[in-house]
């Protein structure tokens, strides 16, 4: 039976839906073990290139779930019909792959994306406030790297998950994470805060950074007090 990492427990556990589309999947983990475990009914696979292409379609003959399990060749959601999935993932990229296809996206957007960027994912934060979503749970995955896991939700309204916390700081590190302040957030951002201290003077974008870093670290100690 396969397993799946920290990483792609973490996100798993964030979906719930009838149809579900893992944009980008490769081997085909996530949404293998996504109908498995019942946290979806039925998913679809969309893949860019032809090798991983390839590699996702015999991991779901492998799995016995080509009934279930749709594979289609394409980039983003363009392969996916308007109101088709309740739900989409995005793993393992990087944040302007992820940008670029939510941007692409128009009407073919779900109500509930989780994304896995490999990088900071503050750009994405920004970019649900203005698109409309609410951030409802992040966690932080443990691997090669510190992975972010994020899980947003078309709702109405300002984000509340924002609210009373430093805007910059909670879109740098995470506002559900800052206000839990567990120990793989304490350890990003005093990272951050040794990696800049050498870099930062007065008007250069390292002493900015170290300000938001150091405001995050008092969050971090007050929500353990
Ligand atoms: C590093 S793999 C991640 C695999 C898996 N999601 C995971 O998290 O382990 C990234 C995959 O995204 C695919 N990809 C990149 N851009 C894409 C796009 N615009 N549309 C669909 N797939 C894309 C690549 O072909 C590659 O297989």
């Amino acid at each position: 039976m396969p397993t799946l990492d920290a990483r792609l427990e973490a996100v798993l556990g964030l979906i719930r839906s009838d149809v579900h589309v893992d944009v980008g999947s490769d081997h085909a983990g996530l949404p293998t073990e996504l109908v498995r475990r019942g946290h979806v009914r039925r998913a679809i696979i969309v893949e860019l290139n032809s090798g991983p292409l390839e590699v996702a379609r015999q991991a779901v003959i492998r799995a016995g779930l080509g009934d279930r399990i749709d594979v289609r060749a394409g980039d983003g959601l363009a392969p996916v019909s308007p109101d088709e999935v309740q739900s989409a993932s995005l793993t393992g990229m990087g944040t302007r792959t992820i940008l670029g296809i939510l941007n692409r996206a128009g009407e073919r957007m779900p109500p509930v994306l989780v994304v896995q960027p490999n990088d900071s994912p503050a750009v994405l934060r920004t970019w649900a406030r203005a698109a409309g979503y609410h951030l409802t749970a992040e966690h932080l995955a443990p691997g090669f790297w510190i992975y972010p896991v994020l899980r947003f939700e078309r709702l109405t309204g300002s984000d509340p998950a924002y609210a009373g916390l430093p805007l910059t700081a909670a879109l740098r590190y995470g506002p559900h994470l800052l206000r839990a302040g567990g120990d793989l957030l304490r350890r990003q951002v005093w990272d951050d805060v040794v990696r800049l201290t050498p870099l930062a003077a007065p008007g250069r974008p390292a002493q900015r950074d170290l300000e938001t870093a150091q405001t995050a670290l008092d969050w971090c100690s007050e929500s353990t007090q």
